[in-house]
């Protein structure tokens, strides 16, 4: 397969993440700001298929009218002069003061009511753009400390906040799918909906399920200690993995926003497996955008910039090519039928047995011999992780 990046892998990037200007809560900007114009162009020659943006990565917070349309006339016509889409838009609910408490659930109730004019504005640049998905990514939707917020009250808000703009979309007409986006801490010291458990959960109690489903990041899940892949397919089996942000981290600490497979390598080679190959008839589980939130590191000068925006792009072709070699080895097919993997498969009753029938199947408890599971009937699972490490290394061809 090819390492060159086509439209057709569906790359996107946030223009705040090719955009980033390295400032940190330590220092100021090591770049320049990056013109929208510049973005696209650049995302186009390197063989990117998408943009996304918050609507103040693309006009200034506190814009005029003539500021912001002359912004969003720009960034349409670079689109339409390369052929880049916009497949997701977001709403910063985070940056300006206003927001320190957050957006949908600030204790203060005309913040709440800002927040959501802002974010239905935004709906309205997103459907006129053709964008298919709106992340919310609720930063600073949380708190400090236990006695300031009222959680279940919090809750009951983000919920009001969704059901409306879910009305909004269906009374508009418009084409478009929320994907909340977990993460667990940084810039609250605990932020709402942490997981894509907690996330997935509390769609579940919305007026429109339907409507929304996660966009989970790499690092946010690793931020919180647990495995991407496994949570990602549990998004999948609930029909939730409406768009996913694509990026690095080493452990637990503060979202390091590596490049792709820049940090738990082993689970970024089992994350493309699993969207390539993890439906049940083997073929891609995942058909939506491969959309990187990475930061270019701030010692890089634009030239990095571009490297890593490349770099991110060429990590995810080169596992999936890793992952279709794993998955071609006939050595791997039988260590996994070694492992009894596809076994799980099988429902565990026959079809249509009840438990009285399981009672009196006496094979499979009075004559099952357990003993033979005592220095016996390994699983094999160490060789067959061997294998995908292998083939990860490029040890195996
Ligand atoms: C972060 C988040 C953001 C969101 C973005 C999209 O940790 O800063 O990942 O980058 O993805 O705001 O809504
Ligand atoms: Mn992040
Ligand atoms: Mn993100």
């Amino acid at each position: 397969m090819s390492l060159t990046p086509t439209r057709e892998d569906k790359f996107s990037f946030g223009l705040w993440t090719i955009g980033y200007n390295g400032a940190d809560p330590f220092g100021g900007p090591t770049r320049p700001a990056l013109d929208v114009v510049e973005a696209v162009e650049n995302l186009d020659r390197l063989g990117a298929y998408g943009l996304t943006f918050h609507d103040d990565d693309l006009f200034a917070f506190g814009s005029t009218e003539a500021e912001r349309q002359t912004q969003i006339d720009r960034l349409k016509g670079a689109l339409d002069a390369t052929g880049i889409i916009v497949p997701m838009v977001t709403t910063n609910l985070f940056s300006a003061p206003v927001f320190k408490d957050g957006g949908f659930t600030s204790n203060d109730r005309a913040v709440r009511r800002f927040a959501l004019r802002k974010v239905l504005r935004n709906i309205d640049l997103a459907a006129e753009l053709g964008a298919e998905t709106f992340v919310m990514w609720g930063g600073r939707e949380g708190a400090e400390y236990d006695s300031a917020k009222d959680v279940q009250a919090a809750l009951s808000r983000y919920k009001e906040a969704v059901d409306l703009l879910s009305q909004y979309v269906i009374d508009k007409g418009y084409g478009l799918r929320f994907a909340i986006e977990p993460k667990p801490n940084e810039p609250r010291g605990d932020i709402l909906l942490p997981t894509l458990g907690h996330a997935i959960a509390f769609i579940e109690t919305l007026e429109h399920p339907e409507m929304a489903g996660v966009n989970p990041e790499v690092g946010h899940e690793q931020m919180a200690g647990l495995n991407f892949t496994a949570g990602i397919a549990q998004a999948l089996y609930q029909g939730k993995l409406f768009h996913i942000d694509l990026n690095g981290q080493r452990g637990i600490k503060y979202d390091q926003d590596l490049v792709f497979g820049h940090g738990d390598l082993q689970n970024a080679f089992s994350l493309v497996d699993l969207l390539e190959h993890g439906a049940p008839q083997g073929g891609p589980a995942y058909t939506g955008p491969r959309h990187f939130d990475y930061k270019p590191s701030r010692t890089e000068s634009i030239d990095g910039v571009w490297a890593s925006a490349a770099a991110n792009m060429r990590m995810y072709l080169l596992l999936k090519e890793r992952a279709q070699a794993f998955r071609a080895d006939p050595e791997v097919q039988e260590a996994l039928a070694a492992s009894k993997v596809a076994e799980l498969g099988v429902p565990t009753l026959d079809s249509g047995e009840t438990y009285d029938a399981l009672l009196a199947d006496r094979g499979a408890f009075e004559d099952f011999d357990t003993d033979a599971y005592f220095g016996g009937k390994g699983f094999g699972f160490v060789r067959l992780q061997q294998l995908a490490v292998e083939h990860l290394m490029g040890a195996r061809s």
